[in-house]
Order: C-alpha cells, then sequence, then structure tokens
C-alpha cells in the first residue's frame, strides 16, 4: 500500500510517530510535510494530499491537525475523496467497511499517541464490504 501522509504544526509529532508506525508495518509512505512546528495552514497541506489521493497517486491519505476537523472539511473537497475525523478504532473500522474512506484525519490535541495507533491499525486492517454499501457510496458524488 502507498500511503500519503501530512500535518500542520499542531500535528507534526504524532504525524511522525504515524508515520514511523507505517514503516514499521511495511507500507510505503510519503511525507508531504510540515516537517516542523512552525506555524502552517492545514489546507495547503490537506489539499495537496487530497489531490493525490484523488488522482490515485497514493491510495490512501493520513492527516493530522489540532482536531483533524480543518484537514477533513479541507479533504473532503475533492472529487473522490472520503475524508474522515476518527478519535476512536470503531468508527475508522466502519468508515473503511461501510463508507470505504480513503483519508484518515485525526486531531494531536484530542487523541494521545497510543490512540491514534489503535485507530490507524483499525483503519489499515479493514477494507469495504461492497455489496449493499457501495450504491450508497456512489451517491456521496451526485452531490
Ligand atoms: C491550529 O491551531 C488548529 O486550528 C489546526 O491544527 C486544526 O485543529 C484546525 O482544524
Amino acid at each position: 500500500m502507498f500511503i500519503a501522509i501530512a500535518s500542520d504544526h499542531a500535528g507534526f509529532a504524532l504525524k511522525k510517530e504515524l508515520e514511523a508506525a507505517l514503516v514499521a508495518r511495511l507500507v510505503t509512505v510519503e511525507d508531504l510535510g510540515t516537517h516542523d512546528t512552525t506555524s502552517a495552514d492545514y489546507p495547503d497541506y490537506a489539499h495537496r494530499l487530497a489531490e493525490g489521493v484523488a488522482s490515485g497517486k497514493w491510495e490512501r491519505g493520513i492527516l493530522v491537525c489540532g482536531t483533524g476537523v480543518g484537514m477533513s472539511i479541507s479533504a473532503n473537497r475533492h472529487k473522490g475523496v472520503r475524508a474522515v475525523v476518527c478519535s476512536e478504532p470503531y468508527t475508522a473500522r466502519l468508515s473503511r467497511q461501510h463508507n470505504d474512506s480513503n483519508v484518515l484525519c485525526m486531531g494531536a490535541r484530542v487523541v494521545g499517541p497510543g490512540m491514534a495507533l489503535d485507530i490507524l491499525d483499525a483503519w489499515l486492517g479493514a477494507a469495504f464490504e461492497g455489496g449493499r454499501h457501495a450504491p450508497r457510496v456512489a451517491k456521496i458524488e451526485r452531490g
């Protein structure tokens, strides 16, 4: 799996932990920034990542900011991107199984590193179930 990851300043530290966890799980990961804790605008990173997911450059993406909210709002402006904010693993798993989420957003001021890793594993380990969920996901794009 080829995943892109990005954050603003608030999500920088958690992003680096998630990146290390992805590498340990043999996931190919590309870090799109930000690269330090200097104040940064989350939409810049969300749009960069979402464009690549929408075009198929990356299979999935992970975005981290203070709450995950600004990242998800920005990423969901892109057709074909289904970004979810998760603060526990159950929603992360169901967002894959039922909604075919392709971008996971987390808030570094909301979840600690331990919970974030559980969320990551739940999201990585779950597959879209298709079936009755497929036409519903298709309807998302209808606008
Ligand atoms: C930055 O202070 C904060 O607003 C940002 O990280 C994010 O939480 C926005 O949704």
